[in-house]
């Protein structure tokens, strides 16, 4: 009789033998495996992480605990009349990375992209191909913070554009889009929160109709101002936004506003501490865009100053002069 001759443990055919016969251990040890992969941070599409890339409501997987884009927009809604909001624009893949490791709560890819990045004059030059573009590098960094896409001019003119427009970049890695405009926007909201898509709204200063309006003014200067910014924010409160920007609207009345709505305000021009957050554009902040700088801006850094003394020294060494 042919003598059995056992594999050695812990070979494959050792565990193959076993897991033939159904062996609890080799089961164990599967679950442990299993268990040990969804720990460790996966890249999406591997083999253990069970959930599709970055799509509304989909598993981001990063140095912490999954977090859905609803759970950030839903905790930074909380954040109203709590701890304020600090978010910034970015629109490539190191600075977001940089501005994440700084703790920033919301990074947008906002449509001041084709100012302070393309060169053109104004956003209303921007596309949705553009916006795609700079979303998914920013999303690239895989950020603790929002990501929110802006939907830039033309590609929400209907409910069905602007959730066409949104899923795109929801598809490129934003986890909240942001529109302009009040009443009239209300229903392109819903559209898109009703497809469980996050929605941060925009109301004051609208850079989307500069030259409708001839330059950037002030807003709510009026009673009847500040009433027209209150129906339009309450429109887009019940159409479900989970927060709005407020660009260049007088302290009194983006105080009065902030503290009537349920959703925190995020203020760029308003004044400090007169909404639930700031936001400011990164070119402004760390002072590399020198030629449009607005009036409100509080640069941190001469990023300019640095980047032409440091390049000016290069061209020296490098032609020996
Ligand atoms: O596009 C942008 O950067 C913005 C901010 C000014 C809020 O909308």
């Amino acid at each position: 009789m042919a003598k059995k001759v056992l594999a050695n443990p812990g070979s494959l055919e050792f565990f193959s033998a076993r897991a033939a016969t159904n062996d609890p251990f080799v089961y164990r040890l599967g679950l442990q495996i299993f268990i040990l992969a969804r720990r460790v941070r996966l890249p999406y599409g591997s083999p253990f992480s069970s959930k599709p890339p970055p799509q509304s409501g989909g598993f981001f997987i990063s140095r912490h605990p999954p977090v859905t884009a609803h759970h950030k927009a839903d905790f930074l809604k909380a954040r109203k009349g709590g701890r304020p909001i600090a978010a910034l624009t970015a629109y490539d893949y190191p600075t977001a990375r940089l501005l994440d490791d700084c703790g920033v709560d919301i990074l947008l890819v906002g449509d001041s992209l084709g100012m302070v990045v393309l060169g053109f004059p104004d956003t209303t030059h921007v596309t949705l191909g553009q916006m795609l573009h700079h979303v998914a590098a920013v999303a690239r960094a895989k950020p603790r913070a929002l990501v929110v896409g802006d939907l830039p001019i033309h590609s929400y003119e209907t409910p069905a554009q602007a959730l066409e427009s949104a899923r795109q970049l929801v598809a490129a890695g934003a986890e909240a889009v942001k529109l302009e405009g009040g009443i009239r926007q209300a229903e392109k909201v819903r559209a898109i929160t009703g497809a469980g898509i996050p929605v941060i709204g925009h109301l004051g200063m609208l850079p989307q109709r500069v030259l409708e309006e001839g330059g950037y003014r002030k807003k709510g200067r009026t009673p009847e101002q500040a009433e027209a910014i209150r129906e339009g924010a309450e429109a887009l409160v019940d159409a479900g936004v989970s927060s709005i920007v407020f660009e260049s609207i007088v302290p009194e009345t983006a105080r009065m506003l902030s503290a009537a709505l349920p959703v925190p305000t995020i203020g760029i021009g308003c004044g400090e501490h007169t909404c639930d957050g700031e936001i400011a554009v990164i070119t402004d902040l760390l002072g590399s865009f020198p030629w449009f700088v607005p009036p409100f801006a509080r640069p941190e850094a001469d990023l300019a100053g640095i980047t032409r003394g440091a390049v000016g020294r290069y061209v020296s060494r490098v032609q020996g002069s």
